[in-house]
């Protein structure tokens, strides 16, 4: 069957119909339906992620939704890449099922009120530099929870604070979906892959090799300070202008203290030019 493009709800009730998936919530009373939320702009980040959710669910729905909630005033929301049809033919090509892209005022009528808050996390690291944005985050991705109601829904490593905080969102709302994270996907030569990075002159895409370089060095020291020193080395060295350098726990986002064993999440996120950048990598402490 072809992929069903939904605009609306009643389109998208109608698509999960016709999968021969029930109207309530998971697999219960049917076939299992996996979620993938997008921005759309879609790359093989994107696309691992697709693929990753058809090995969870018998059929997969990807949302393509520049979402104005998460962007603060002097973001890109008016410049994020809009590809759309291109981005519903590769959803054709990996066999998905359904796209849900709906319009702004579909997902945000006048009247609204309520939004979920992020909490004290989403006020630290990432969230210190775009107030408002997990709120704005974990809003549109509960809606699109109520409104696909899938089993398992696929988000990206890429992302590591969101990902954690919509693992925070689950237990603390008790929502009934499963999140799975994806690992990162990156250029040959390290680059994240990322929609952003289409914003890059040449030269800038050069420079911001240094993020992922910067990444691979701090991963090869062995206490919390070392790490975070060298990353910044290889950062204060390039052109760009660093946001944070942090070694976090990966569920709280805490920074972890010096004698932190276990897993941590080594993060960065960096200005080049205009375009800003996230990446990061997961260290084991000794
Ligand atoms: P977007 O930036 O389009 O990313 C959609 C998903 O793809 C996220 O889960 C993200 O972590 C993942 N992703 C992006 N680049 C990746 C890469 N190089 N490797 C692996 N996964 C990657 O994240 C969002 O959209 C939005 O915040 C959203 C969750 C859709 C809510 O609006």
């Amino acid at each position: 069957m072809d992929v069903i493009v939904a605009g609306s709800r009643a389109e998208l009730d109608e698509a999960r119909a016709a999968l021969g998936i029930g109207a309530r919530w998971g697999d219960r009373d049917g076939r299992t339906l996996a979620l993938v939320p997008t921005m759309g702009a879609l790359h093989e980040g994107h696309l691992s992620l697709i693929r990753l959710a058809k090995e969870h669910a018998d059929h997969v729905a990807v949302s393509i939704f520049v979402n104005p909630l998460q962007f603060g005033p002097n973001e890109d929301f008016s410049r994020y890449p809009r590809t759309f049809e291109a981005d519903v033919a590769a959803c054709r090509t990996e066999g998905v099922d359904i796209v849900f892209a709906p319009s702004a005022e579909e997902m945000y009528p006048p009247d609204r009120q309520v939004s979920v808050s992020a909490g004290h996390m989403g006020t630290i690291v990432e969230g210190a530099f775009r107030p408002g944005h997990f709120d704005g985050v974990l809003t549109v991705v509960l809606k699109l929870f109520n409104l696909v109601r899938p089993s398992v829904a696929i988000f990206g490593q890429k992302d590591a604070q969101q990902l954690a905080m919509i693992r925070r969102m689950v237990a603390d709302l008790d929502v009934p979906v499963r999140i799975i994270g994806a690992p990162i996907v990156r250029e040959p030569d390290g680059l994240a892959l990322s929609s952003r990075n289409r914003y890059l002159s040449p030269d800038e895409r050069e420079i911001a090799l240094a993020l992922s370089r910067a990444l691979h060095e701090g991963a090869g020291h062995r206490t919390p300070w070392e790490i975070v020193a060298a990353t910044r080395q290889v950062l204060d060295a390039a052109p760009l202008t660093v946001d944070y350098v942090v070694l976090a726990d990966p569920a709280t986002f805490a920074e972890v203290a010096d004698d932190h064993v276990g897993e941590a999440v080594l993060a960065v996120a960096a200005r080049v030019g205009t375009t800003r950048l996230i990446d990061n990598v997961i260290v084991t402490l000794p």
